[in-house]
């Protein structure tokens, strides 16, 4: 096991040239790759129209070769890596990345990538003019336990028909571990790191070539799979389409992630904790939080441990979908509800039997300064719009539009869910299916927990240094 520690903060200093910013945004459209469709499928990736066909994920085929129908059900819940599309160099090479608001490095695999890039489209510098040789090494851990090397390079990186001339970015030679990435790379979107990247992120960078008017990124996620393409990043602007309400801004508390204080957190009109930090990741799927904490919130919804899953089982057979209470985050002083149907998941076995889990799953993780944090990933994101100003230093967060959408799912849950709620329950047809492989003999708990920690933990691709 590899030993994991945050690298250690230091004074950040961005230099901000001073630019008039007209009024510019980046408007990148975000698509979801599918490890379970492309399996499905057994497609490969088109380089001219990703969103159609998706890139086989290696170690998802081969774990899934081995699948229950609870693994199909959890992979086709947790059935979402966020990315976008860019080019690097001169003519562009075109890479796939995920982006991620945990790490900032913007990396890619190097044509000179001989570990696990086989699949990968990967950067050639003798190809481009506008390539700059740095030379300098990089290594970087994640969450996850991959690690990834290369050396620093700098070339013309195209978002969206943008140019960001002289970006230094990674060209990875190496890339281990790293069993949930379908991609070509990741772009790293939280502050920059002294060590690697000082103040070259492609944040900073378009800030101070002046193609963004506005020092921030804000975030749309779709959660309903069929729409997803009306996901989006954009970079230097809010979409005001895509939220309703106000937006409610809290400080960033350390300049390493997009980390803020929360005041408190309820279950109904219970107090869980207060005073809590918490983190955005969209390369982190559920709601990931201090092991104390989140075992007093999932008792209070009634929930039990699963230690063979990692996570609180929720009885969604026999109670009602009122007896379940809402998940309450006071973030600015503002409420930021999840309800029942936001936080549970259905796993279905295959035969007629469910297995129910909260989105809330335990996991111990201290920021530079030893404070326990919580991670909001993707089912946050689905329903809170989100905003990030690095020059302010704030995040922003409101009621998606998408708040409200409900993935359709059995009518017998919940004792009788579907006579009360059925105006909220969306039309499409159930996702439930069964063409995959059996069990071959492995225990239904080792591939929960295999499983779940693949999903909840391995996609968290958080900046972690490794030593
Ligand atoms: C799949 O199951 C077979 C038979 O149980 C086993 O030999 C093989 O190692 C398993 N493969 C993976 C990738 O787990
Ligand atoms: C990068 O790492 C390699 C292998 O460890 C080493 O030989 C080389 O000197 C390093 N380069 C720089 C610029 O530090
Ligand atoms: C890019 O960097 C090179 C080398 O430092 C420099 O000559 C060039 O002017 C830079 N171009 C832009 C657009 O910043
Ligand atoms: C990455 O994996 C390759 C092949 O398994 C191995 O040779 C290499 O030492 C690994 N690198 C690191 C840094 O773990
Ligand atoms: C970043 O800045 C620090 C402090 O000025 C310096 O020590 C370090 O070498 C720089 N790192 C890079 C990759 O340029
Ligand atoms: C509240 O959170 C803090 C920090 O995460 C933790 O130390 C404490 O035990 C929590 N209290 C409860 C009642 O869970
Ligand atoms: C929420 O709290 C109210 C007031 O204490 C109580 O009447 C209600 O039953 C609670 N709801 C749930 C689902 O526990
Ligand atoms: C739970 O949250 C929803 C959506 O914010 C709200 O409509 C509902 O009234 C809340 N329920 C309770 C019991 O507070
Ligand atoms: C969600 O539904 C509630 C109740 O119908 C409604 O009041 C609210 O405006 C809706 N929210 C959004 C963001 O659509
Ligand atoms: C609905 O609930 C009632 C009692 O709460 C029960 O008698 C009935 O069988 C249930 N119907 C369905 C379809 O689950
Ligand atoms: C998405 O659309 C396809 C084709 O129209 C449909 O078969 C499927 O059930 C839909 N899935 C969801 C989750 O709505």
């Amino acid at each position: 096991m590899l030993k994991l520690t945050i690298i250690a903060s230091s004074l950040l200093i961005i230099v901000i040239n001073n630019f008039v910013h007209c009024d510019h945004s980046v408007q990148m459209p975000v698509y979801r790759l599918s490890p379970y469709e492309s399996l499905k499928n057994n497609c490969v990736m088109n380089k001219e129209n990703i969103i159609f066909c998706e890139k086989p994920s290696r170690s998802l085929r081969q774990i899934l070769t081995n699948t229950s129908n609870i693994y199909e059900n959890i992979i086709h819940i947790a059935d979402g890596y966020f990315v976008v599309r860019l080019s690097i160099g001169t003519p562009p090479q075109l890479f796939v990345v995920d982006f991620d608001t945990g790490s900032p490095n913007l990396w890619v695999a190097s044509v000179n990538c001989l570990s696990n890039c086989a699949k990968m489209n990967k950067y050639d510098a003798t190809l481009s003019s506008t390539y700059i040789a740095n030379g300098n090494n990089f290594s970087v851990g994640y969450g996850d336990g991959s690690l990834v090397e290369g050396i620093f390079s700098i070339d013309t990186v195209i978002m969206n028909g943008i140019e960001i001339k002289n970006q230094t970015f990674t060209e990875c030679n190496s890339i281990n571990g790293t069993s949930s990435l379908l991609s070509d790379g990741i772009l790293g979107l939280s502050y920059p790191d002294l060590k690697f990247n000082n103040d070259t992120t492609i944040l900073i960078n378009m800030w101070n070539r002046g193609l963004i008017s506005k020092p921030l990124f804000s975030i749309y996620l779709n959660p309903d799979k069929n729409s997803s393409y009306e996901s989006g990043l954009i970079f230097g602007d809010i979409d005001s389409s895509k939220y309703t309400g106000s937006i409610t801004y809290v400080p960033v508390v350390i300049q390493i992630y997009w980390e803020f204080l929360m005041d408190s957190i309820y279950v109904n009109s219970t107090i869980i904790n207060s005073s809590l930090y918490a983190i955005i990741d969209t390369t982190t799927t559920f709601i990931l939080g201090p092991t104390q904490s989140i075992d007093t919130l999932n008792i209070a919804l009634g929930g039990t441990y699963d230690s063979s899953a990692g996570m609180y089982k929720v009885d969604c057979i026999t109670r009602s979908l009122s007896s379940f209470s809402n998940v309450t985050f006071i973030v600015g002083g503002e409420v930021f509800s999840l309800t029942p149907l936001q936080y549970i998941l259905t796993l279905n076995n295959g035969v007629n039997d469910y297995l129910c889990y909260t989105i809330f799953v335990p996991f111990n993780i201290h920021d530079s300064r030893g404070n326990l944090y919580w991670i909001f990933g993707t089912y946050f994101l689905y329903r809170f719009y989100s905003i990030f100003d690095f020059v302010n230093n704030q995040v922003g967060l409101a009621t998606s539009i998408s708040y409200n959408w409900t993935k359709s799912f059995d009518e017998s849950l919940f004792n009788n869910l579907s006579k009360t709620t059925q105006s909220i329950i969306s039309t499409a047809s159930s996702s439930t299916q069964t063409t995959i492989v059996t069990s071959m003999g492995i225990q239904m708990n080792t591939f929960i927990r295999h499983t779940l920690n693949d999903i909840a933990l391995l996609v968290g691709l958080f900046f972690i240094k490794t030593v």
